[in-house]
């Protein structure tokens, strides 16, 4: 296993460093020219105002010179880090030899199927790359699933994000996304996801999994039930945006077998969760199934270059040429950062430290549970952690207010966060898997004051 002497050289010494607080004169100058001349619709920069000079490993500096904690890894982008060594090189040798394609094959592209064919269980033995976002992959699946059965409707979980285009955003079930924007591409209906903190079924906490589970069974089986026979159920291995839900393996054995049962895909979405990120290459190898099709993008890329892709079974693979074309469908620089980034991660057991250095993680989140007031749970898998944020614990009112105070804190303080949850109440961890371990204890030792301040009343 690589050292944390090793991982220490890859990110910027001495984070967090601030030296005004953000955002700074330089920062202001940029982000002003941006509110007037860009769309209205940037985000992020409203949550976290700086403007980005550099970035390393699991530190990012900006144009005033402050340096900060990246936990936040461009949305889970970033599972090598910022800049990383390796990943620069063969990006670098790869502009210059060629930067597009489209689908004729070069070394290059056959080096990314190898790495992910070895990757990828071995039943998932076909590779298809769709455009260049993950909403993109989500899309071809659902083609995919809807050529291979025949069927159109699919079925899908409350609280899942698996885009903002055509199928994937009707499969997004935040209503911010959803609404003002017409007629939503139809035949989608949604399950309850096994939100236990937030029971959905009025049930003891620890049978959550299973009616969920068996909701999925009932409504497949009555024909009553208004739910069309689906071509697949899509699911996310670990649910991201909705707030970092973790399933159980016999809710993920159960909901694999209902789909065997009733003769429908499973597409599991692996775009934040897969790729080393919750301590496993694929996030559905912890509950020891096989989907029919796997949704791959942000890490894929090695350090934020767009590509995505899908994988599926071999009886799936019945597309006619040209079934499914784009311009952009496997970025040659993609490939070449992509497949070296997960040797280096393969060859580095990153997904095995980042499963153990979450599990260390998780002490003081935990510890925060208990402590806080106003943190109501602390979830964590790998290195994909978040803090559930509520006003009150009994009753669990969900803040929105307090999550918000908690990255703007936060980064104020150095730290980056994101924000998600069915009630925007969840402040998000998704650091590079290269974090060293005294920068992640740092960094939520930071946000343990922070929410410490909120309870106090020192902070608005
Ligand atoms: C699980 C999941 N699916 C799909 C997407 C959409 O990916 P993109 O933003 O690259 O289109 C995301 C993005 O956050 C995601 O988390």
């Amino acid at each position: 296993m690589i050292s944390e002497e090793e991982l220490a050289k890859l990110s910027f010494k001495e984070a967090p460093r601030i030296k005004v607080t953000p955002p700074g004169p330089r920062s202001q100058e940029i982000l002003s020219y941006q509110k007037e001349h860009e769309s209205s619709a940037v985000s992020y920069s409203k949550g976290m105002p700086m403007a980005l000079r550099r970035g390393r490993g699991a530190t990012l500096e900006d144009v005033d010179g402050n340096i900060y904690i990246d936990m936040f890894g461009g949305a889970g982008v970033m599972a090598v880090g910022h800049g990383h060594p390796v990943v620069l090189k063969a990006a670098h040798e790869q502009i210059d030899q060629i930067t597009h394609t489209l689908d004729i094959p070069s070394p290059t592209r056959k080096n990314m199927v190898e790495v992910l064919r070895k990757l990828l269980p071995k039943e998932l033995n076909r590779i298809f790359f769709g455009g260049p976002t993950g909403s993109d992959a989500v899309e071809q699946a659902i083609k995919l699933a809807r050529y291979n059965t025949g069927r159109n409707s699919i079925i899908a979980f409350e609280g899942a994000y698996h885009g903002m285009t055509g199928i994937s955003l009707a499969l997004t079930c935040d209503s911010h996304h959803r609404e003002g924007i017409g007629q939503l591409v139809p035949d989608v209906q949604f399950i309850p996801y096994p939100y236990t903190y937030r029971n959905p079924f009025g049930c003891p906490d620890e049978e959550v999994d299973l009616q969920a589970a068996e909701y999925l069974d009932r409504v497949l089986s009555d024909s009553h039930s208004g739910y069309l026979k689906p071509a697949a159920v899509i699911l996310e291995s670990v649910q991201g945006e909705g707030g970092t839900i973790i399933p159980t393996t016999r809710f993920m054995k159960r909901i694999r077998e209902i789909c065997n049962k009733h003769d429908v895909l499973m597409i599991c979405d692996e775009i934040q969760a897969g790729l080393g990120r919750t301590g496993k290459m694929f996030a559905f190898e912890h509950f020891d199934i096989v989907p029919d099709i796997v949704t791959m993008s942000k890490a894929l890329g090695g350090i934020g270059f767009p590509i995505a892709a899908i994988a599926y079974k071999d009886k799936l693979n019945t597309w006619p040429a040209g079934k499914s074309i784009g311009t952009f469908r496997g970025n040659m620089i993609a490939f070449a950062a992509g497949a070296a980034a997960l040797n280096w991660m393969t060859e580095n057991h990153i997904p095995e430290r980042a499963l153990e250095l979450g599990k260390k993680a998780m002490l003081p989140l935990k510890k925060l549970e208990s402590e806080s007031a106003i943190v109501g749970e602390a979830r964590g898998i790998g290195l994909m952690l978040a803090l559930e944020m509520v006003t009150d614990k009994r009753s669990k009112e969900p803040s929105s207010e307090y999550a918000q105070m908690v990255r703007k804190y936060g980064h104020q303080r150095g730290v980056m966060i994101e924000v998600g949850g069915h009630h925007s109440n969840v402040a998000r961890m998704l650091p590079p898997l290269v974090i060293t371990e005294e920068y992640l204890m740092k960094g939520i030792n930071i946000l343990s004051g922070v929410i410490e301040d909120i309870e106090a009343g020192k902070l608005s």
